[in-house]
């Protein structure tokens, strides 16, 4: 199973969400079933790693974010299985960057939230702290989620 976090700029929230993931694959024994990602819909920090802020929040909580930013590239939407944007901004513009085949692997990583109902993981990138630890909470809230119901439907034995 492959899968590609995507936000705007590819520093704050899909980096934490490829870590995430990454750390719950690991606790569970499930690294090698699964190939994880993070990339943006703008080049404007490539090769830059995540936002100190983001990287500081993290590794409150246990989380070494490691990743350097990278836009998404046109054959991402064939290599990846799923593909998760942040906002419905980030949607839209995956859905106006894919064709018509590749349409369905693209999803809001907040609709696998199982303790919080959110319309968006927000962008803190203009915020304060709390804006940060927020985007940690539903980041984990999701990707919990998101793990639950991919292995409970049996999916990543498919790739
Ligand atoms: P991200 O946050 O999409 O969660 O990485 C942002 C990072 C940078 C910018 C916007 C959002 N920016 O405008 O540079």
């Amino acid at each position: 199973m492959k899968i590609l976090f995507v936000c705007l700029g590819n520093i704050c929230r899909s980096p934490i969400a490829e870590t995430v993931f990454n750390q719950l694959l690991a606790e569970k024994g499930l690294t090698e079933h699964y190939e994880i990602d993070s990339a943006g819909l703008d080049n404007y920090h490539e090769g830059e790693l995540a936002d100190p802020r983001m990287r500081r929040h993290a590794e409150l909580h246990g989380y070494n974010i490691t990743h350097r930013s990278r836009p998404i590239k046109p054959s991402d939407f064939n290599h990846f299985d799923l593909i998760l944007g942040m906002d419905p901004s980030n949607i839209r513009e995956l859905l106006s960057r894919a064709s018509e085949a590749n349409r369905h692997k693209i999803k809001l990583l907040g609709d696998y939230c199982q303790q919080h109902t959110v319309d968006a993981i927000p962008d803190p990138y203009l915020g304060v702290d709390k804006d940060f630890e927020y985007v940690i909470e539903l980041v984990e809230d999701a990707c919990a989620g998101l793990l639950l119901e991919i292995e409970s439907n049996g999916e990543h034995t498919r790739s």
